[in-house]
């Protein structure tokens, strides 16, 4: 298995995330770390506790992290409801803690330890990211890769088009991240705004019928309203979809280019701007998925609820 540490901000469709990187025989989850972004700090440690306890994970640590972005007022989502997480009946309070070590040291930490350079998935704003970057910049040559879910070049945006939440949440941690020579793979709303949870999809959790299958039900059925009522669309999978590629990088194709995150403007900081020609003569820091197979996608999510 790839052994990764997983930084989020659970968020509904973190949460379905980590429940796949904990039952895929293909991960070996070393440690969540949370940020604020769906929810407050608080809130999104404690839902990604309550989900590991529920998954029977409770020797997996969780490290909570920034509080806020960096440089800007912070920012919270609406999508996932007050607790980050409603909409689910079933997952009592969290039986522990976070680890007392903040994500930042946590993630430095267990980087230094490891004996080669260790996946990293992030699908929250990049807060811890940029700050590590700043304080420990030496573990970095220990991410092997950064998969990141963020950004949005041409498709219709989940915020302020043509902005997506992560970037816009902590744009000045993005750009920190950005220029920090860890190589970055990026699934944007171009590629997640094709993994729609639909009619077709609802009536396949139905056939599976487990326990953690009628979970992820009832947390979808909350987490559409605002796709539904905002965009006409279904869920999308946006952060399963960024952790899917630890198990099959084949999901999506992807093209490299510089990205930079705008900084400046009124209007437009937070937004992702992709040099496919090389045009100013910047380095290629990332490579950014562009086409998805959403069947496949969904046949390796459902695998992954099955019993
Ligand atoms: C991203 O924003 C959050 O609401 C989701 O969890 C996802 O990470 C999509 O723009
Ligand atoms: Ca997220």
């Amino acid at each position: 298995p790839t052994p990764i540490l997983y930084d989020c901000d659970p968020g509904h469709d973190d949460a379905i995330a980590l429940v796949m990187a904990h039952r895929s025989p293909a991960i070996e989850l070393l440690g969540v770390t949370t940020t604020c972004g769906n929810a407050t700090l608080e809130r999104t440690t404690e839902n990604a506790l309550r989900i590991l306890d529920y998954l029977g994970a409770r020797d997996v640590p969780v490290a909570a992290g920034c509080h806020r972005p960096l440089a800007r007022p912070l920012v919270l989502g609406t999508a996932d409801g007050p607790s980050g997480l409603e909409g689910t009946p079933y997952l009592p309070p969290a039986t522990r803690g976070p680890v007392a070590e903040h994500a930042v040291d946590f993630l430095a930490a267990r980087l230094q330890a490891a004996p080669e350079p260790l996946t990293v998935v992030a699908t929250g704003p990049l807060s811890n990211l940029g700050l590590l970057a700043l304080k420990r910049p030496e573990v970095l040559p220990k991410i092997k890769e950064l998969i990141w879910m963020g950004g949005v070049f041409w498709r219709q945006s989940d915020i302020i088009t043509p902005t997506e939440f992560n970037a816009f949440c902590d744009p000045e941690a993005l750009g920190i991240v950005l220029d920090s020579g860890v190589p970055i793979t990026m699934v944007g709303l171009d590629v997640t705004m094709q993994v729609l949870i639909e009619a077709e999809q609802y009536a396949e959790l139905d056939r599976i019928d487990t326990p953690l299958g009628r979970v992820v039900k009832d947390w979808l059925l909350y987490y559409e309203k605002l796709h539904r009522n905002s965009m006409g669309v279904g869920g999308a999978m946006h952060d399963p979809l960024a952790l899917a590629l630890v198990i099959d990088p084949t999901l999506v194709r992807t093209r490299p280019a510089h990205i930079g995150v705008e900084l400046g403007g009124s209007y437009t900081f937070g937004a992702t701007v992709a040099d496919f020609w090389r045009e100013r003569g910047e380095p290629d820091n990332a490579r950014i998925a562009c086409e998805v197979d959403a069947d496949r996608f969904f046949q390796l999510m459902f695998d992954l609820l099955r019993d």
